[in-house]
């Protein structure tokens, strides 16, 4: 017995140690937290830690939120052998901040920019430091860097007046510098690219070494800006896949610009579209409402499905949307939303999605079996909301 046991020890430790290095990075779309879209640069060593401890009481890392990501704004200044260092007066040590996200089973996230400067700010980007930043990030243990074009953008629109190629040429090479540096340090640092959506990203960010892009403005807490930001995704489901994924930016549930019902569609729609779960919101004081849409784990595994396939709009009709995302055991997930002002019907049939015998029919926010069905299927959805539904092919056809 002892001999088994002193045997398997090291075998164990071998096959965790080999899949972790063969996991790709971002096999699944990347889950955790960014303060920007409630915090802006309201941020500290204090705040980052106690929302580490947060993510852990709350059951968002067992849900699978996993980066802890820090936005514009933690930036110091440079030394005087160029060492990018962090405001010392709200992140005293960057290296003991990494540790201590990881001491909770979370990884740590970073921020920088292909500029100068950061956006809207005289912090320093990377710019002209690319492999030395890259460096320090690893030093500190980052394992996640949202590189922002900031200036970029305005560099790359008068380019591309003059010359789209010589545009597209400077944007990539903005993003395939910093990647190349994050490469040589040898650490896995999951890349997400964040210019907005320029220069049709989703076609060259993988080339340029993404793991996400931005394919949309800033998101912002209302329903007319998350739902452009989300359903503006129809059409782009061929250019994501496991290790890269199109971004249409951060969760804004839970900070109180929405009612439930469109902080469900965001959820769902999200899900659908295979887009990274970065919840937004302070999360230190979640509401049962807000918890419970950020920690819907039927909704979660829709995101987080292993086939890695975006999904799309099937359909459309006035205000309702039909949507599906297909997933890995042959199982089809079905969103349809409502854009429209007041609360509606909707008549679909389960052939147009995939099922044209009988069908298993589970609702993902009800949590609820509704039975085996067939034919044409009427929902009723809220204004701005949605019925989210997870169709199966019954187990004894
Ligand atoms: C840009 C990004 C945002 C945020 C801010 C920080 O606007 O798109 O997500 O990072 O910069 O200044």
């Amino acid at each position: 017995m002892l001999r088994v046991l002193r045997l398997a020890a090291p075998v164990l430790i071998l096959v965790c140690w080999a899949s972790a290095q063969s996991a790709p990075l971002a096999a699944t779309p990347p889950m955790g937290w960014n303060p920007w879209n409630h915090f802006k640069r309201n941020v500290d060593d204090k705040l980052v830690r106690e929302t580490a401890d947060a993510m852990v009481a709350s059951g968002m890392k067992d849900a699978g939120y996993q980066y802890v990501i820090l936005d514009g704004g933690w930036e110091g200044g440079r030394d005087a052998q160029g060492g990018l260092y962090a405001d010392p007066a709200r992140f005293p040590d960057m290296k003991a901040l990494g540790d201590y996200i990881h001491s909770k089973g979370l990884k740590f996230g970073i921020y920088s920019s292909p500029m100068k400067t950061i956006c809207d700010g005289t912090e320093p980007g990377s710019l002209g430091h690319e492999e030395q930043d890259a460096r320090i990030f690893a030093a500190w243990g980052v394992d996640y860097l949202k590189y922002d074009v900031c200036d970029g953008e305005g560099i790359y629109l008068k380019l591309e007046q003059q010359d789209p190629q010589q545009a597209h040429e400077y944007m990539l090479g903005l993003y395939t510098r910093m990647h190349n540096a994050l490469q040589a340090t040898g650490r896995p640092i999951v890349f997400s690219i964040c210019q907005y959506g320029l220069d049709a990203v989703w076609r060259w960010g993988a080339h340029a070494g993404g793991n996400l892009w931005r394919t949309t403005n800033d998101i912002r807490d209302s329903y007319t800006d998350m739902s452009q930001n989300g359903f503006t995704q129809a059409g782009l489901s061929q250019f994501a896949g496991s290790g890269h994924w199109n971004d249409p930016d951060m969760l804004e549930i839970g900070n109180g610009g929405m009612q439930p019902d469109p902080y469900k569609t965001q959820m769902s729609l999200w899900a659908i579209l295979a887009a990274p779960l970065i919840a937004g919101n302070d999360i230190r004081q979640m509401d049962e409402t807000t918890r419970d849409i950020l920690l819907n784990r039927e909704v979660i595994a829709v995101d987080q499905d292993p086939l890695g396939r975006q999904g799309d709009r099937v359909r459309s009709e006035g205000p309702l949307e039909l949507w599906m995302k297909p997933l890995q055991d042959g199982a089809k997930a079905v969103a349809i939303f409502n854009r429209g002002r007041s609360d509606m019907d909707f008549d679909f049939s389960f052939g147009e999605v995939g099922f044209p015998g009988k069908v298993r029919v589970r609702d993902l926010w009800l949590h609820q079996d509704l039975g085996v069905k067939s034919g044409e299927y009427t929902v009723r959805v809220p204004k701005h909301g949605v019925v989210m539904l997870r169709l199966s092919k019954p187990a004894s056809i």
